[in-house]
């Protein structure tokens, strides 16, 4: 006797690439990575097929050619470290502009490649600015690039508050998918995703906590710039976008302790993404373990782990940059307040200010 199952629903199928966005599924993140009974649930934004900024760039794109700022072909030029990169190369697809990246020798190499095959001009800067690092010399990069393009337009994802309405979306889809939400644990780059996810979440579940997690070495929530290997969260400026207010707690992140969080979580639970997925999920972890049982938290990992297969996932390159072996501690280290030391590895604050101390509550 045949036996006839029902066919799986499908998912809807996409006229377009830009068609292909959003719709992420949540995975959940338990025992092994946690400990017995504790965990979190991983919204996988690397199942979009740029990563998290294929939200924004569309939706910055299309906002500025509705309010007239992008002229239909007009080029579009930006500093990003690559996922802004990926996402406005679909954008520039699907909406017919040009598309100049600029960015610094830290670029993976896969990352431009894959840039230059989406159809987008790679622009790499050669030195970092003096006081405002590799992400001041990016954004004079483009200023000289905008003043030479005609009609050249910017989407500024660090000011741009269309990066932040971007992500209501995901937002809805997370409630939808989770039901009651208690905390959001979200890397801090340009502030976008945190902002935007947040302040729709938080209208829902007014008491929802919102940490943040930036890297060592950056200036966004007050420390003083230094060196940093870890691409995509941090920043050596003061993005505007970031919603000050909003973050219950930071926490720093040193790059071997997120490399050893993405290893395992890729070990034990496959799914995993980089610097930023790994340090979300040290975070992550420790809030499952630490807060009360039945704690409902989403953490976003902005991508998925191809692109650090030459970084992160690469024995010599962690080798020469000695992040093997370091496996983190059981709890964060505290610090009061963003200026009381210089951190160099995992520490949080439950003082959250705006360094630039002009408008506390939401972005400035
Ligand atoms: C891989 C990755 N993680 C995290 C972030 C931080 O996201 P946001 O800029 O929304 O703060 C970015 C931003 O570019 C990113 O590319």
């Amino acid at each position: 006797m045949d036996v006839i199952t029902a066919a799986p629903a499908a998912l809807p199928a996409a006229p377009t690439p830009a068609g292909l966005v959003g719709n992420t599924p949540v995975l959940w993140v338990g025992e092994p990575f946690t400990r017995p009974g504790r965990g979190f649930w991983a919204k996988l934004e690397g199942a979009n097929p740029g990563g998290i900024k294929d939200r924004t760039a569309l939706h910055m794109v299309r906002a500025a050619r509705e309010r007239g700022e992008l002229a239909p072909g007009a080029p579009i030029v930006e500093s990003t470290s690559g996922t802004l990169g990926l996402g406005l190369a679909l954008a520039g697809i699907t909406f017919g502009h040009p598309v100049t990246v600029v960015s610094d020798p830290g670029m993976e190499p896969m990352m431009r490649d894959l840039l230059t095959a989406y159809g987008a001009r790679v622009h790499l800067v050669t030195r970092p600015h003096p006081v405002g690092g590799w992400q001041q010399a990016r954004r004079g990069a483009v200023a000289a690039l905008l003043a030479n393009l005609p009609g050249a337009w910017c989407p500024d994802q660090y000011n741009n508050p269309d990066n932040v309405a971007a992500y209501r979306g995901l937002a809805h889809e997370l409630i939808a998918q989770l039901g009651r939400i208690d905390v959001l644990v979200a890397s801090v780059g340009t502030g976008g995703h945190s902002a935007g996810v947040g302040s729709v979440l938080r209208k829902v579940f007014p008491g929802l906590r919102v940490v943040g997690v930036d890297t060592t070495g950056s200036t966004i929530f007050g420390q003083p710039a230094a060196p940093r290997l870890m691409r995509g969260l941090g920043s050596s400026i003061h993005p505007r976008n970031v919603a000050y207010g909003m973050f219950a707690e930071v926490h720093w992140v040193a790059a071997a302790e997120a490399v050893w969080a993405a290893r395992r979580l890729a070990r034990c639970h496959y799914a995993t993404g980089g610097w930023s997925a790994g340090a979300v999920a040290l975070t992550a972890r420790w809030l499952a373990e630490t807060l009360p049982a039945g704690t409902r938290i989403a953490a976003i990992f902005p991508d998925g782990p191809q692109r650090y297969a030459g970084t992160v996932f690469c024995d010599a390159y962690c080798r020469e940059h000695d992040l093997l072996g370091h496996v983190p501690p059981a709890e964060p280290d505290r610090i009061a307040h963003s200026g009381a030391r210089t951190v160099t590895a995992w520490t949080r604050c439950t003082a959250v200010t705006d360094p630039l101390g002009d408008a506390p509550g939401g972005g400035r």
